[in-house]
């Protein structure tokens, strides 16, 4: 079985994409699968990687990249892998069976390289173009986790200079300033008050126009859920829960560095499972699998909750295609529920050929 994975790609989570690539690369059984390497450069570049991993990993805080200069290659008819140099006779790499999108943020997780897989008819893993888009877009998601009867954060859109400072006084600060379609915390702040509500937004707008503003008042604690779509027509399966804590470092989220740099490991804690009462387990793990439903997703996703001090459960949101660095959560939600790395990226593949 041929599978591609396609990894890095234009999006500002390009370097955790490489992490994570590196890790997929370093679990998938070859005696199963033949694993064609394929990066997509900063610039949007689709060249066949070397499957070298120790370049595509953190190094002495030093973020991996695509290597750009590598062989051109791009999807052609028939499922085949084509080189695309200009300055060679064009040839055939043969064809794929399956791709791996371990691409997160957009151009990648969004909904359109899987819009590009159906237009050339290769199988993939995860979700659709649909399920992708909604889970990508952190407003849309919330339309549809309500519309699904799910409990969500309070929170105002803002699209360009327009703010609606009355709403935002109304959900009562702190609140969280976050672009619409980003991902790894990046270009998230916690604003205190509404004098460092201005800074926050122009912050975010480097990641996307669209920006929401979501409350953030009550200090509740984050739960997170791995879901696998189930065998067979089965309904989605749920993970254990997790729990991540931050304190210390002057992190006052779960952000960029406590999730991925290794000095981060300081300040958050992973607890797998989470302590939580049987019951608030069995509801976090149900509304993660209602979550999964209501987008339509397929194949894999990580949902994120907040228990609140008062028991209630919100939904944050989903993740299409989450991390699988080896601080990653969802990797490490199913080893605790008795699915091992290679085990899971095996079912993944299986999920996306049958
Ligand atoms: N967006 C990152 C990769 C995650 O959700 O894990
Ligand atoms: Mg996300």
């Amino acid at each position: 079985i041929r599978v591609a994975v396609v990894f890095g790609g234009r999006s500002s989570e390009h370097a955790i994409s490489c992490v994570t690539a590196a890790n997929v690369l370093q679990a998938i059984d070859r005696d199963k699968y033949e694993v064609i390497p394929i990066g997509i450069s900063t610039s949007g570049h689709w060249v066949l990687e070397s499957g070298d991993t120790e370049h595509l990993s953190i190094t002495d805080g030093k973020l991996p990249e695509v290597d750009v200069t590598a062989l051109p290659v791009l999807f052609g008819s028939n499922r085949e892998l084509v080189v695309n140099d200009p300055g060679s006779v064009p040839s055939t790499l043969g064809e794929v069976d399956v791709v791996f999108p371990l691409l997160h943020g957009p151009w990648g997780e969004d909904g359109t390289i899987q819009g590009l897989l159906e237009m050339t008819d290769i199988r993939y893993v995860g979700s659709g173009v649909l399920a992708s888009a909604v889970g990508m877009d952190k407003h849309f998601m919330k339309i549809v986790f309500q519309a699904a009867g799910l409990a969500v954060t309070p929170y105002v859109v803002v699209r360009g200079t327009q703010v609606d400072r009355a709403a935002v006084a109304a959900l009562g600060y702190p609140v969280f300033v976050k672009p619409a379609r980003g991902g790894s915390s990046l270009g998230i702040t916690k604003v205190d008050g509404p004098d460092e509500l201005d800074e926050a937004i122009t912050a975010a707008q480097v990641h996307d126009p669209k920006v929401l503003i979501e409350a953030a008042a009550t200090n509740p604690r984050e739960i997170e859920v791995a879901v696998l779509q189930g065998l067979n027509g089965a309904r989605p399966e749920a993970s254990v829960c997790g729990e991540i804590t931050v304190s210390g470092g002057g992190h006052e989220f779960y952000d960029f560095e406590t999730k991925y740099l290794p000095e981060g490991d300081d300040f958050a804690a992973l607890s797998i499972p989470a302590e939580l009462p049987d019951e608030v387990a069995a509801q976090i793990r149900e509304q993660s699998v209602l979550a999964f439903e209501a987008i339509e997703g397929e194949g894999l996703a990580r949902v994120d909750f907040f228990l609140e001090p008062d028991g209630r459960v919100v939904i944050n949101e989903i993740n299409t295609m989450p991390g699988f660095t080896p601080k990653s959560m969802f990797p490490l939600l199913w080893n605790a529920s008795g699915l091992d790395y290679p085990a899971l990226v095996d079912r993944l593949l299986t999920l996306a050929m049958t």
